[in-house]
């Protein structure tokens, strides 16, 4: 079963296999919500939760997925079947690649409307629009395009195009081009605003704010926010891990790759953090401003610092690269998918696809303008979109994909790929037979049925 190769193509090496997955990790999540939940959960203790959560459910779960999606070589739905019937198994397990698939497909639509917001934040820096903005006004001009549906249709349109694009190219052309290039951009980019962030005299207190502990500022609530983010930030629990791990080289260790990605994640998250936190003490702004951080605060930030509107603009274009290469990898498992099971043209797939998730998410944007009548359970449809696919499908498809791989797939079979030590071994299997189940187990029932 192992030395073949999926039809998408593989990656030309561990590399490229780390950077692409990593690509898919890195995105809003670290750059938009890690700071803003951090901020919102108090600093330190939140930090400290976070890394338990990447560490002892994130990467565990991560494993699964890639061996999974190595051994059989194919997109989620048909490798669960493989992988299921070689250890006899039930072949009903592929529902979670089928449940994946659409937690991907909702992803996008509201994630290509948030892309919208970036690349329209990356042309109002570049022009100087924000230069000396109040908060108020900040605030005003965030809601007015919110309230903007042709102007967010057309970024919005813009987003979804250059998506599509790259994943019609292929795996080779397309995602892999768009790795080399993009990720090695990104961290040179994050480490610039990383270098500014050191000048604005408030660095002290913005690593303070992120690394001193202290557990009197945790709440119960904040800790099931953490392991509930460590989901969505490594991208699990809807198959995008799964469909990279299967263009993987059999020789690379699993272990140490994806490792390697959750740390890479981490830091990222964790520079994010250091990069924008002291911008926003320097200017005696509030860490915990939720949501608007980005959108509200920093670009008033920017707005009054030296430099500040070459340097807001290369933030956004660091969001914006970001938000794009993981995009790209919500859309890969439905189409390897689509053309693996209808035998078409995977530029066919990608278009049938992408005119789908753009409609959706035109839903979306009209959810803050002309249809913020539309609600359900008294969200509107972008809200809504977000808390049942972050909160529900994602978390559910992780806890499916524990019990799978630590109880359905055989010792020997799961050994064969991840080639761990004796010990390693069984921690791992521990964690997919209870830890990992149990811990994502409760977080779900808890953002159902939230504390206070
Ligand atoms: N991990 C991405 C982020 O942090 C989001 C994502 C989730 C991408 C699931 C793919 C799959 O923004």
């Amino acid at each position: 079963m192992n030395n073949k190769t999926s039809i998408q193509g593989s990656w030309a090496s561990r590399w490229i296999f780390i950077l692409a997955a990593t690509g898919s990790a890195v995105g809003l999540g670290n750059i938009w919500k890690f700071p803003y939940i951090t901020g919102e959960n108090g600093g330190g203790a939140f930090v400290l939760v976070y890394l338990a959560c990447i560490l002892l459910v994130g990467i565990p779960i991560m494993m699964a997925e890639v061996f999974i999606g190595r051994r059989a070589r194919k997109n989620p739905i048909n490798a669960l079947k493989d992988v299921a019937e070689e250890s006899e198994g039930s072949k009903s397990w592929s529902i979670i690649g089928l449940m994946g698939m659409l937690a991907g497909v909702l992803i996008f639509s509201f994630y290509s409307v948030v892309g919208g917001w970036v690349l329209h934040y990356i042309k109002i820096m570049l022009t100087g629009e924000m230069l000396g903005v109040t908060s108020d006004q900040a605030g005003a001009a965030f809601g007015g395009l919110l309230e903007d549906p042709s102007t967010l249709l057309f970024w919005h349109t813009l987003f979804s195009i250059m998506t599509v694009a790259v994943v019609a190219a292929g795996v080779n052309k397309g995602i892999e081009t768009v790795t080399r290039v993009m990720m090695p951009a990104l961290f040179v980019l994050l480490l610039i605003l990383l270098g500014y962030a050191m000048t604005t005299g408030s660095f002290g207190e913005g690593w303070d704010f992120m690394f001193k502990v202290d557990f009197s500022a945790l709440t119960w609530n904040s800790a099931l926010i953490a392991l509930g983010h460590s989901f969505f930030t490594l991208s699990l629990g809807m198959g995008t891990i799964m469909a990279y791990g299967s263009y993987m080289t059999k020789q690379a260790s699993i272990g140490k790759t994806v490792l390697t990605i959750g740390a890479l994640d981490t830091l990222v998250a964790l520079v994010a953090g250091l990069a924008i936190f002291p911008i926003i003490f320097a200017n005696n702004m509030d860490p915990g401003a939720g949501p608007g951080l980005m959108f509200i605060s920093l670009p008033v930030a920017f707005g009054q610092m030296p430099f500040g509107q070459l340097f807001g603009t290369l933030f956004f274009v660091l969001v914006g690269v970001a938000a794009w290469t993981s995009a790209i990898s919500l859309l890969e498992p439905t189409v390897a998918f689509l053309v693996e099971k209808f035998k078409i043209k995977r530029i066919t797939a990608s278009i049938a696809l992408g005119i789908v998730v753009w409609a959706l998410g035109i839903a979306c944007l009209g959810s803050f303008s002309f249809l913020s009548d539309v609600t359900f359970f008294g969200k509107n449809t972008f809200d809504f979109l977000d808390y049942i696919t972050a909160n529900i499908m994602l978390p559910l498809g992780g806890i499916l994909i524990s019990l799978f791989a630590g109880w359905v797939v055989k010792d020997k079979f799961a050994q064969d790929e991840l080639q761990l030590s004796n010990g390693m071994f069984k921690l791992w299997n521990l964690s997919m037979k209870f830890t990992a189940p149990i811990a994502v187990a409760i977080v779900l029932y808890f953002l159902i049925n939230p504390l206070s």
